[in-house]
């Protein structure tokens, strides 16, 4: 009881701090944003791009040439597999899958034979569970390990349930739990969609979302390296069936950059062929000041500067969760080399209350559930960090107050036993 009293008169003095920190979203710092600011301006009134097009009127589907050479950098994969799009990947994801859905993209359109099922590697991204749900799909969950979805699980369901459709991967710097999808995880994946059984006839009988948003959001140079999985996907007949994904949302201006979309030929040319319903053409201007900026080795050198702005902030959640909450048993937490994001997660049954403390305390913390579908985490344990936006002292402060939350909550459960 003499701990708890403890805590509880911690936490009421930090009340009159009148905090007002958030760690809530992922977004980039202004700081971050600065490393951008020359793409103003930076075409400098030469519109012409590299075959002569005149990126100022429309036209080119597939995105300009160098936009996709930046694409394919990104995807590790060859320009000819990229179609470089407007200013997000999540309205590319909608896209391929409102297709998939609706009109069919390869094939017969899913939403015939009812129910349509995705899965959701848990805990994950909020917004990928929210897209499938908004098209009529059902969620359902896979655990994530620190190689990736539990491969086991998701091949079971994939082979016994011919109603799930597609997963959602995010395989570098996993949001959010920072993890790097292992060889062995990624060639399962490549091979999943032939496992789909039975295959629908002229169907498009599964898709494997590869949604690579934090490829090159990496700390250490030289970085880890993800296994591409496009050439396993070729020598496993499985090309048509990945959905590949990125933009450069966290690498120049956020909202402001350009998307990609990549994946097999025949997956490729559907994409096309229906992108032509919803518009002439991409915005070559950003496509083009983006291509430019990011020539060369450039998007090292740019990631380098991100790092040396968000790998301290990262470093600060490090110490704060290891000083306050290490050796309690109280926690465990990941420790990204990348990305956006920490994932802790605290005893079964805490995380809504820890949130709700640290609100109190004037620290909002992304709501509990919000990495799980339908907003429910049915062990309510797990909170995502997301450091980026706070100033490294706003990140020391609200981490320290996040501990305090969590061993607070701890002892005020213990006393309800
Ligand atoms: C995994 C993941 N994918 C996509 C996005 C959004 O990307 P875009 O800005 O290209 O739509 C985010 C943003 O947080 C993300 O975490």
């Amino acid at each position: 009881m003499t701990e708890r009293r403890e805590l509880e008169r911690r936490f009421d003095a930090l009340k009159g701090a009148n905090l007002k920190l958030d760690l809530t979203r992922g977004k980039p710092a202004a700081e971050q944003l600065d490393l951008a600011d020359e793409l103003d301006g930076y075409l400098g009134g030469d519109f012409r791009a590299e075959d002569g097009t005149d990126v100022r009127n429309y036209g080119g589907l597939r995105g300009l040439s160098e936009a996709r050479d930046l694409g394919a950098r990104l995807l590790e994969v060859a320009p000819e597999a990229v179609i470089a799009g407007g200013n997000a990947s999540l309205t590319l994801m909608f896209f391929v899958l409102d297709a998939a859905m609706n009109t069919g993209l390869t094939g017969s359109r899913w939403r015939d034979a009812q129910p349509v099922k995705a899965l959701c590697p848990v805990p994950g991204y909020d917004r990928h569970f929210v897209l499938a749900e908004a098209l009529g799909m059902e969620l359902v969950t896979v655990p994530m390990t620190d190689s990736g979805p539990d491969m086991d699980a998701v091949e079971e369901l994939v082979a016994t349930d011919n109603a799930v459709r597609c997963i959602w991967c995010v395989p570098k710097y996993s949001n959010p739990t920072g993890c790097i999808y292992s060889e062995d995880t990624v060639r399962r994946l490549a091979e999943l969609p032939a496992r789909h059984a039975p295959p629908q006839p002229g169907g498009q009988p599964f898709l494997v979302l590869w949604d690579n948003a934090y490829t090159v959001h990496d700390f250490d140079f030289p970085p880890p390296r993800l296994t591409p999985i496009l050439p396993m996907a070729k020598a496993a007949g499985t090309a048509d069936s990945i959905a590949m994904f990125a933009s450069t949302s966290k690498i120049t201006f956020a909202g402001g950059g350009v998307s990609f979309v990549g994946g097999g030929a025949g997956f490729l040319d559907a994409v096309e062929k229906r992108l032509s319903i919803l518009m002439v053409g991409p915005d070559k201007l950003n496509q083009l000041r983006h291509a430019r900026f990011l020539a060369g080795d450039r998007i090292e050198q740019h990631m380098r500067a991100h790092a040396e702005i968000v790998r301290p902030k990262f470093d600060a959640v490090e110490r704060g969760l290891a000083r306050g909450l290490g050796g309690t048993g109280l926690a465990r937490w990941t420790r990204p080399r990348g990305g956006y994001f920490v994932s802790l997660d605290t005893p079964p049954g805490l995380a809504t209350a820890v949130v709700a403390l640290a609100a109190e305390l004037g620290v909002a913390l992304t709501p509990a559930g919000a990495t799980f579908p339908y907003g429910r985490d049915p062990e309510d344990r797990n909170i995502r960090i997301a450091p980026t936006l706070a100033t490294l002292d706003e990140v020391e402060a609200g981490i320290e107050v996040l501990t305090l939350c969590v061993k607070l909550a701890a002892a005020r459960q213990a006393d309800q036993r």
